[in-house]
């Protein structure tokens, strides 16, 4: 199959979860691409993600936001940048619900400033890194597919969608060579503790409670954030313009499902779960049938769950300073505002 020979990239929120391992694997699988990381160091991006890589020959890093026109129009003309793939985003539900406008801001009109100057300067592939939440929630049966009505719930999945159609008519109306890529919920080194994985890890950890939602049963569909990766590189060098590949691992989980497997990796008591008020608008369940990434370009995911979530609570346990510096900070505030009316409600 025939690869699009693309090798500068703009990789944007790649000081995020998703967007740092990205970096990671891609200056290992691919040592002849340069890639330029614009992040904004929001409360989710840190380049402490990023401090294997300081000083690697093919990888800049320049704080900005994805709306600042100048600076992406300078960027991408400084670097002869080829390939854009947008990381950047507003990224947690939660808040969404509580906030936002900044997720408008961002995920809407970032990915429409992108597209852009992206269209301005000739890119020959900009990848927009979407999700399955776009398509809204699911009964017990079924999974998503490519053609599956757009149905978002929450803000967050409402400003994802609104830049999937954005990135879909630049190419309809410009011919612009843009892929969407929908992944269902990834798990992993470097994922920021206000995600149900990490949450329940470094609570469990500190002998704290574990704030399950509801009645726990939501179900969601888990991959290890390197397959999500390796799938990315598979759309961006393979894929077809204009096409939407749904990204998946085939691994159903009900959290309550995924707290006790931590809670038993980490030899702790189901005693700290505590069902607290849920989630509005909690989506049911996501399952993601990508059939159409295993054909086209070729693509199959390496990790298995058990597995991953071993490994995922390892890299927590080696890594205490990193999340230490975290919880220690605003984000103590994030949680106790946060959680305050769950607990009591
Ligand atoms: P994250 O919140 O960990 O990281 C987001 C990054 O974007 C941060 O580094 C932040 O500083 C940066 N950023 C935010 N606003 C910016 C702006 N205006 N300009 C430049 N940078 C900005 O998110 P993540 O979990 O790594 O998700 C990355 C992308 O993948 C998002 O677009 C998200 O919608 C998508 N996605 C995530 C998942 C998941 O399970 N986490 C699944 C599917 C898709
Ligand atoms: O499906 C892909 C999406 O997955 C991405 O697009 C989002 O960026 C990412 O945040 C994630 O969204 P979710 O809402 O599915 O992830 P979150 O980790 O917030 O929650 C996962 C499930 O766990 C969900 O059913 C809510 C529940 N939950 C979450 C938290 C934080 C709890 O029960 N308790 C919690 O404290």
């Amino acid at each position: 199959m025939s690869e699009t020979q693309v090798r500068k990239i703009l990789v944007t929120g790649g000081a995020g979860f998703i967007g740092a391992n990205f970096i990671y694997y891609m200056l290992e699988k691919h040592p002849d691409v340069r890639l330029v990381n614009l992040d904004a160091l929001t409360y989710a991006g840190n380049l402490e993600n990023l401090k294997e890589i300081e000083g690697h020959p093919n990888y800049r890093f320049v704080r900005g936001r994805i709306q600042d026109r100048g600076l992406l129009e300078k960027i991408i003309r400084e670097e002869e940048i080829e390939a854009v793939v947008n990381f950047a985003a507003e990224s947690h539900v939660d808040r969404s619900i509580v906030g936002p406008e900044v997720f408008v801001e961002t995920n809407v009109l970032g990915t429409l400033a992108l597209l852009d100057e992206a269209l301005k300067a000739g890119v020959r592939r900009f990848l927009q890194v979407s999700t399955d939440e776009v398509y809204g929630s699911l009964g017990a049966e079924g999974s998503f597919t490519e053609s599956t009505s757009l149905a978002p719930n929450s803000p967050y999945s409402a400003s994802k969608a609104g830049a999937d159609f954005l990135a879909r008519a630049y190419h309809r109306t410009h011919g612009f060579p843009a892929l969407i890529t929908r992944s269902s919920n990834n798990y992993g080194p470097y994922q920021f503790p206000e995600k149900l994985i990490p949450l329940m890890i470094l609570n469990a950890l500190q002998d704290k409670e574990l704030p399950v939602y509801g009645d726990g049963m939501n179900v969601r569909d888990w991959i290890h954030v390197e397959d999500h990766c390796s799938a990315l590189a598979a759309v961006l060098f393979r894929g077809k313009p204009g096409e939407v590949y749904n990204i998946g691992a085939g691994c159903e989980k009900t959290n309550l499902e995924i707290v006790h497997s931590i809670l038993d990796i980490l030899d702790k008591p189901r005693s700290l779960i505590r069902f607290v008020q849920d989630r509005p608008g909690h989506d049911r369940r996501y399952a993601i049938d990508s059939s159409n990434i295993r054909c086209h370009p070729g693509w199959s995911p390496s990790w298995s769950f058990e597995k991953g979530i071993v490994h995922t609570v390892e890299w927590y346990l080696a890594h205490r300073p990193w999340w230490e510096r975290i919880i220690n900070g605003d984000y103590r505030k994030y949680y106790e505002t946060m959680y305050a009316g769950r607990f009591s409600g």
